[in-house]
């Protein structure tokens, strides 16, 4: 695993991109949403896999065949040899409606989606856990860029010089796009974990969807984080550039980690610092709950 060369992060547009996400690029912002796509978005490591399988579930329950969610939910821009494109993988998606996902911050997604009145699910995580989780899987996701140790780590997040570029950018514009854009349902990590039953039904509510007790009951069982951790169809063991002895796909799924990596004066220096990039009071997250 160790001699697969990782790839080196560049900038694109002011944003730090690895090849696998702009070599589509052209296809990317051409492509042709639909009005019922739902554009699964997040900041990378926000609860992407969690909220794709819950629509997933929501939509078309437990499929007769097992299918990988990678493929139920293709990665829109995403474009390599092993995973193919996901520009592609959307076009022949045999399902309606189309379910997308995107790590794109907001100004990249193709404008198809907002003339389309697509619906859109962004999830934000808070920056500490998000960081902690982005390190962990660019420790043992190989075609992700080198991460370096923690705390030359943490000081690049903090900075925007990881992979998708700024956290704060990212969820900041996001939640700017929902005060105009009312097809926008934006949820966060730590809601979701407090109250999973709760939150679908928000998201529930935003798509129009009046699911029965019971399958309901089946959706929030099948998507707590025990199951979908041994459910081979949802953790990316099929996923050959993972490497699970470094760190599994399906970590810890909890609001607080950062706790057991943020050092004293890391956390000090974090939250001044979070004091200058997030000037906007209506967005407020959760570091514990
Ligand atoms: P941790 O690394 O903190 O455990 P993404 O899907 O956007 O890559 O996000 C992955 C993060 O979401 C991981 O966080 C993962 O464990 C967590 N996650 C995935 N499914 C979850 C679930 N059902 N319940 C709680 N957390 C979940």
């Amino acid at each position: 695993m160790d001699a697969v060369p990782r790839p080196e992060m560049f900038d694109f547009h002011g944003i730090s991109m690895i090849p696998s996400f702009t070599k589509n690029w052209e296809n990317i912002q051409n492509f042709q949403a639909r009005p019922d796509d739902i554009l699964i978005a997040t900041y990378p490591k926000a609860g992407t896999t969690w909220v794709s399988n819950i629509l997933d579930l929501l939509y078309f329950g437990q499929r007769e065949k097992p299918i990988p969610l990678h493929d139920r939910v293709p990665f829109m821009e995403m474009c390599n040899p092993v995973m193919g494109s996901g520009t592609d993988l959307a076009d022949k998606l045999p399902t309606s409606p189309r379910l997308i996902k995107t790590h794109l911050p907001v100004q990249f997604v193709p404008k198809s989606f907002w003339e389309q009145k697509s619906r859109i699910v962004y999830t934000a995580r808070n920056a500490k856990d998000n960081v902690v989780s982005f390190f962990h899987f660019d420790r043992m996701n190989m075609d992700q860029p080198e991460p370096g140790d923690w705390s030359s780590y943490l000081e690049r997040f903090k900075q925007g010089k990881v992979l998708y570029g700024s956290w704060y950018d990212h969820v900041s514009n996001w939640w700017k796009k929902k005060q105009t854009y009312s097809n926008l349902h934006y949820m966060f990590f730590e809601d979701m974990v407090e109250d999973t039953g709760r939150e679908i039904d928000k998201l529930c509510s935003f798509l129009g969807l009046t699911p029965s007790a019971e399958e309901k009951e089946r959706v929030t069982g099948g998507v707590q984080f025990d199951n979908m951790k041994k459910d081979g169809m949802a953790n990316y063991s099929t996923n050959i550039v993972m490497d699970f002895k470094v760190s599994p796909f399906m970590r810890k799924g909890k609001v607080g980690d950062w706790k057991n990596h943020f050092t004293v004066d890391q956390n000090e220096e974090f939250d001044e610092d979070y004091k200058t990039k997030m000037k906007d009071p209506t967005l407020q997250f959760r570091t514990e709950i």
